[in-house]
Formats: C-alpha cells, sequence, structure tokens
C-alpha cells in the first residue's frame, strides 16, 4: 500500500524542498518506487531541485482536471518520480487546491513524498489532507518552532501521524538543542541537518546533495531519516578512529581465540 508522507512546516524557507528532493532520492536508491509531488501551488520549485525545468504537464493541470496524474509524472534519472508544479503565474491565479489522494494512490508507488506548502491557508490544509503521514520541519529557533506547533495542532485535528522532526540549520550554537525541541513537541528528532553552504551549491547545480556528494556527512544525516521512514537501522560509515579500534579489536579477539585453541 502506497505511503503518503508530506514534509511541512509552519514557516516557509526552512528546507522542506531540499529535504523532500533529497529523500525522494535516497529512497529511490532504496529500491523503493517513489514520487515526489509539488503541492506547493503558489511557490513551485521542487522540479527545480532535480534540473526539471520545463514541464508541459503540471499538477496544476491535474487540479484543473484538464489531464490525468500519469501524464504529470516525469522520471528523474535516481529513479524518482517528480510531479512538479507550474512555474506559470496564469495557472497560479486559475488553480484552486483540490485533493487530488486517490490519484496519488492510483500511481501504485511505494512511497510518495509530499512538498507542503506553508502558512495556514487552503493551499497548505488541503497537502496535508492528501498525507497519511507527515514530517515537520523547524529551525532551532523559537519563532520557526512556534509557528510549526501550529502546523503540528493541525495535523493532529486531521488524525495525521507525525513520524518526527527534522531539524534544519542547525550551528552547535543555538540557544535550544534537539532533546529540548523535541520534548517540547512530544515528538522524536528524526534528522539534525547542519547549516552548510554545500547545500546551497547543490540546489544551484539542481542536483540534491545526497547524489552530488554521496559521502558528506549531510547526506548521512539525510540517509538517516530515509532509514527511520523504512524502519530500518542505520549504520553511519565508520570514521578513521572507529576503524582503527575495530581493527585492535579484531586482532584481541583472535590472540584469544588462539590461546584457547592450545
Ligand atoms: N542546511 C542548510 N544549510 C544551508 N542552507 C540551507 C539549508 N537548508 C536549506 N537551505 C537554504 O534555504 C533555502 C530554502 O530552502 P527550501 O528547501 O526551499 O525551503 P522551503 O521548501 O521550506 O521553503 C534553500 O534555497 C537553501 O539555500
Ligand atoms: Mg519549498
Amino acid at each position: 500500500m502506497t505511503r503518503i508522507i508530506g514534509v511541512v512546516s509552519g514557516k516557509g524557507g526552512v528546507g522542506k524542498t531540499t529535504i523532500v528532493s533529497n529523500l525522494g532520492a535516497l529512497l529511490a536508491q532504496e529500491g523503493k518506487d517513489v514520487a515526489v509531488v509539488d503541492a506547493n501551488i503558489t511557490g513551485a520549485n521542487l522540479g527545480l531541485h532535480y534540473g526539471l525545468i520545463s514541464y508541459p504537464i503540471s499538477i496544476h493541470d491535474v487540479m484543473k482536471n484538464n489531464a490525468s496524474i500519469t501524464d504529470a509524472v516525469y522520471k528523474h534519472s535516481s529513479g524518482v518520480d517528480i510531479i512538479p508544479a507550474s512555474l506559470s503565474f496564469e495557472d497560479v491565479l486559475e488553480t484552486t487546491p483540490k485533493n487530488i489522494k486517490e490519484g496519488l494512490k492510483s500511481l501504485n508507488k511505494d512511497i510518495i513524498l509530499v512538498d507542503a506548502a506553508t502558512g495556514l491557508d487552503r493551499e497548505t490544509l488541503n497537502a496535508i489532507e492528501m498525507c497519511d503521514e507527515l514530517i515537520l520541519v523547524t529551525h532551532p529557533e523559537l519563532p520557526t518552532i512556534s509557528d510549526a506547533l501550529r502546523t503540528k495542532t493541525i495535523a493532529k485535528k486531521y488524525n495525521k501521524k507525525i513520524l518526527g522532526i527534522v531539524l534544519n540549520r542547525v550551528t552547535g550554537k543555538d540557544a535550544l538543542k534537539k532533546d529540548n525541541i523535541s520534548s517540547f513537541f512530544e515528538l522524536p528528532v528524526i534528522g539534525v541537518i547542519p547549516e552548510d553552504h554545500i547545500i546551497r551549491k547543490s540546489i544551484e547545480a539542481k542536483n540534491p546533495i545526497v547524489l552530488r556528494h554521496p559521502d558528506h556527512k549531510i547526506s548521512s544525516e539525510f540517509k538517516k531519516i530515509a532509514y527511520n521512514i523504512l524502519g530500518k537501522k542505520f549504520k553511519a560509515k565508520s570514521g578513521i578512529l572507529e576503524m582503527v579500534v575495530n581493527a585492535i579489536r579484531n586482532d584481541v579477539n583472535f590472540l584469544v581465540e588462539s590461546y584457547k585453541l592450545k
């Protein structure tokens, strides 16, 4: 059965689209049949994160009943299917948000990630309504957190399951720490993405960081979130110190075993 997972926040510009584009690519790499949907119909940009710039049919056409959902699906080289929103101002003005959950389910994907709009208007509520589960994104700062709390309250009203919080743009100098934020929301923190210029560079290159720099520590953080979604245990790649410790431990075990034999 398809899981429709929305990435939501209270405030705009917190990293939802960046998170959707990276998780989409990772889940596809994990062998899942994945689609990402731009439900931010007044501020489309999910396609751009993947380098999808020109597309004749978009989610706007589907919402206007001018096209079927299958016509609005574009395959990315990473394996993820993209359902973009139109960049045209005319489409924005002409389109009323419409719940296309049934259409999305009919695609028979394993996972569909929904890039939501922000604010408390019809567009955002429509995106939330389409989802079964949600991931709440915030920065570790009070105004963004208070906006995110409003979104959490709405999600609860709609009876949506919230998988957890992703803290984005974490600097290490933030006054609010992961554990405080987790207890404030009464939700687990499932990802901590540091503030890093490399994210902006990847967006400029129109290629998610997990594809451009798969070994970067930020890509590992994204992988941790993807594994959480899949219910898989995440094991970070060993650092140099861990490799040395493991090598010594193996040698000691070997010595102990060989003494036993004598
Ligand atoms: N961890 C990060 N470090 C640095 N810049 C980031 C990070 N995450 C996002 N950004 C920047 O913030 C901008 C907004 O991110 P975006 O994913 O578009 O947010 P939203 O979809 O919530 O509006 C991006 O264009 C990028 O430049
Ligand atoms: Mg966005």
